[in-house]
């Protein structure tokens, strides 16, 4: 844990969030919203608010596809259908990252099948019309018969793309930006930077489907209210429940989580102290994304829709190691699946995603007009907020 990146501000930041929770903890209290909110049952059942939200977030805004872990290599790529637009990511030979949309431009068929791997170029089904990772196209079959064309005009869709802070970062709309500072403010990208996110490895990829709106596995991140009753077998033997700090980021925000090892860390020296060890940070990156963060790496969570639908929802769990502590892994012989989704994706996917399912059907059912978020639940407050601010809709009141 001693070499994770620490620079100076971001020391401070951690030494005032464990000192924050140490002092809940000594006075039983927690963060406080001030008021409680009622978020409208139809902000995750209605077909109007779902369409408004596809339109804004997912085909018209910039999306983490991934970590720089995923495309390892030169030559690396991996595809991806989860927001409208099928994306080919590559890296070329320059260590360059690149994002495409994966439709050729003879048929507009799916060029690359893959879902990953390590291939420099690409070749269409359907006539073997070839692009290479910069998406130009290198050839195609019996041009003689084919006829004359200029092939520099029928390269693949660039799409504006970003790698920074171990993130990989796609605009759907090829004339999209893709503005960092502005999505996310210096504070977090200053955060971001510290942590060393470029450096990790990924382990594993799995993916849950459930019957709720995405939104509502969003929103089982956002609190730690429920930790006794839904999680008192599995997290609340290591964190304490109802306990946290919480940042907002523009469009973004942070709880972070108390773990059980605060109590004996509290006794140490400061110097002693790490984020990590007493604290589990979980980033909400606007709009679909939830960063789990620990001393062993990070749990990427992405949330999308499924099949057109405000019912369906798929949550892509990556899990990203440092590179000592999976040659750790690899040392005690432990499956991938044993370090990650056995453990923290089995509790999201068993505990988390049925009452969250529950909660949609009981929603869905029409029975109540809408869910109440507590004084103890802020970072759900701000990011339906947020939700609302971004589509034109007026804040909720505090009640
Ligand atoms: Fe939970």
């Amino acid at each position: 844990m001693q070499d994770v990146k620490i620079n100076t501000v971001i020391r401070e930041e951690q030494v005032r969030l464990l000192k924050g929770l140490i002092s809940h903890l000594d006075a039983g209290t927690n963060v406080d919203a001030k008021g409680i909110l009622e978020n409208p049952a139809d902000t995750y059942t209605s077909e109007e608010r779902f369409a408004e939200e596809k339109d804004n977030f997912f085909k018209d805004y910039p999306q983490i596809i991934g970590m720089t872990g995923d495309l390892p290599e030169p030559g690396s790529f991996m595809t991806i259908e989860d927001f409208g637009v099928p994306i080919l990511a590559t890296r070329d030979e320059t260590g360059s990252f690149k994002a495409f949309a994966n439709v050729c431009a003879h048929r507009a068929v799916i060029v690359e099948n893959e879902k990953k791997g390590l291939k420099s170029k690409f070749s269409c089904p359907f006539h073997g019309w070839t692009y290479n990772n910069k998406g130009e196209l290198i050839g195609f079959p019996k041009p003689d018969h084919f006829g004359h064309i200029d092939k520099s005009c029928y390269g693949l869709k660039e799409l504006p793309c970003k790698e920074e802070y171990g993130f990989l970062w796609v605009h759907p709309n090829p004339k999209g930006a893709i503005e960092l500072n502005q999505l996310f403010g210096l504070k977090l990208m200053k955060e971001f930077d510290s942590w060393g996110f470029e450096n990790l490895v990924l382990g594993e990829e799995v993916e849950y489907v459930t019957d709720m709106n995405w939104k509502l596995a969003i929103d089982t991140f956002g609190e730690s209210y429920h930790f006794s009753t839904l999680h008192k077998d599995s997290l609340f033997e290591s964190f304490h429940g109802n306990v946290q700090m919480f940042d907002i980021f523009e469009r973004n925000s942070r709880i972070t989580l108390c773990k059980r090892d605060i109590d004996t860390m509290k006794k140490e020296p400061e110097e002693n102290w790490h984020i990590c060890r007493g604290a589990f940070p979980v980033y909400f990156l606007f709009p679909n994304i939830i960063l789990n963060v620990s001393e062993f790496g990070i749990i990427l969570v992405r949330e999308y829709p499924l099949e057109d639908s405000p019912h369906k929802s798929v949550s892509k769990v990556s899990f990203y190691y440092r590179p000592e502590v999976l040659k750790e892994i690899e040392k005690l012989n432990i499956s991938m699946a044993d370090a990650g989704s056995e453990g923290f994706g089995s509790i999201i996917r068993d505990e988390d995603y049925v009452v969250a399912a529950a909660s949609h059907k009981g929603m869905k059912s029409g029975i109540v007009d809408a869910i109440t978020f507590g004084r103890n639940e802020p970072a759900l407050h701000h990011y339906h907020n947020t939700w609302r601010e971004a589509l034109g809709y007026q804040r909720l009141p505090l009640i």
